[in-house]
C-alpha cells in the first residue's frame, strides 16, 4: 500500500496511528507530499481529486480518501479492532471521530490563517471564530467516555497532539483537566510516539 503522507498533518497521523495499532505500518510505503492551502499539488490529483492528504493506494490499486475511509479500510484488513461493528459502541466511536476531525478542521483553518495568509489580507474575527469552534469541540470531548481503544480515541489523541504541535500556548490542559489526564497515557503509547509530528 502507498500513502500520500506529510508528517505535520494530523489526519495523516490518525491513519498512521491506526496502522501501528493494527500491526500494518510496515506494509505502508510513505510518499512524502507537500500541501498548501493556496497551491494545489497537481501530482496528488491521480490519487485524490480533492488534492488533499491522506490518500491511500491499496495493493489492488484502489484509491481511498479521506482519513475516516482509510482508517476503516485498514481496520477491515486487521479484522475490525478499532471500528466497533454495530450498535451504540459504533455510533459513539464514530461521533468521537467526527468531533475530533471537526476540531482539527477548525484548527487547521486557524493555522493557515496565521501561518500562510499575509497579515494585510487577514480578516477580523476569523481566527477567533474558528478557535471558538475548536474550544467548544474540546469541551464536548471532555464529556466523552474515552476509555478503550477505538477510532474515536485515536482521533481524540491526534487532535490533542495537533493542539500541542501548532498551538502550544492554547492552555487546553488547564481548561480540561480530565482530558489532560487521559492524554498522558495516550501520548505515551508506542503508536503515538512513532507518529509524532516534526519539531517546529
Ligand atoms: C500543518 O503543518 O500544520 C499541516 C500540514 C498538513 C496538513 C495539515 C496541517
Amino acid at each position: 500500500m502507498k500513502l500520500r503522507h506529510n508528517p505535520a498533518s494530523p489526519f495523516v497521523r490518525k491513519v498512521m496511528v491506526c496502522a501501528h495499532e493494527l500491526g500494518l505500518a510496515g506494509r505502508i510505503e510513505l510518499l512524502n507530499t507537500a500541501v498548501s492551502p493556496v497551491e494545489a499539488n497537481a501530482t496528488l490529483a491521480d490519487e485524490n481529486p480533492l488534492m488533499k492528504i491522506p490518500a491511500l493506494v491499496t495493493d489492488d490499486g484502489e484509491v481511498l480518501f479521506d482519513s475516516p475511509v482509510i482508517c476503516e479500510y485498514l481496520d477491515s484488513l486487521a479484522g475490525g479492532k478499532l471500528f466497533p461493528a454495530s450498535g451504540k459502541a459504533r455510533w459513539t466511536a464514530l461521533r468521537q471521530q467526527a468531533l475530533g476531525d471537526g476540531i482539527l478542521d477548525a484548527l487547521i483553518l486557524c493555522r493557515y490563517e496565521i501561518a500562510a495568509r499575509p497579515e494585510e489580507k487577514r480578516f477580523d474575527g476569523w481566527t477567533e471564530g474558528q478557535m471558538k469552534k475548536a474550544h467548544q469541540g474540546l469541551a464536548a470531548l471532555e464529556q466523552e467516555d474515552l476509555s478503550g481503544r477505538t477510532i474515536g480515541t485515536v482521533t481524540a489523541g491526534c487532535t490533542l497532539g495537533y493542539l500541542d504541535f501548532r498551538f502550544p500556548n492554547d492552555g487546553w490542559r488547564t481548561r480540561h483537566p480530565k482530558l489532560a489526564e487521559w492524554y498522558k497515557g495516550v501520548e505515551a503509547l508506542p503508536s503515538m510516539q512513532a507518529t509524532k509530528p516534526p519539531a517546529g
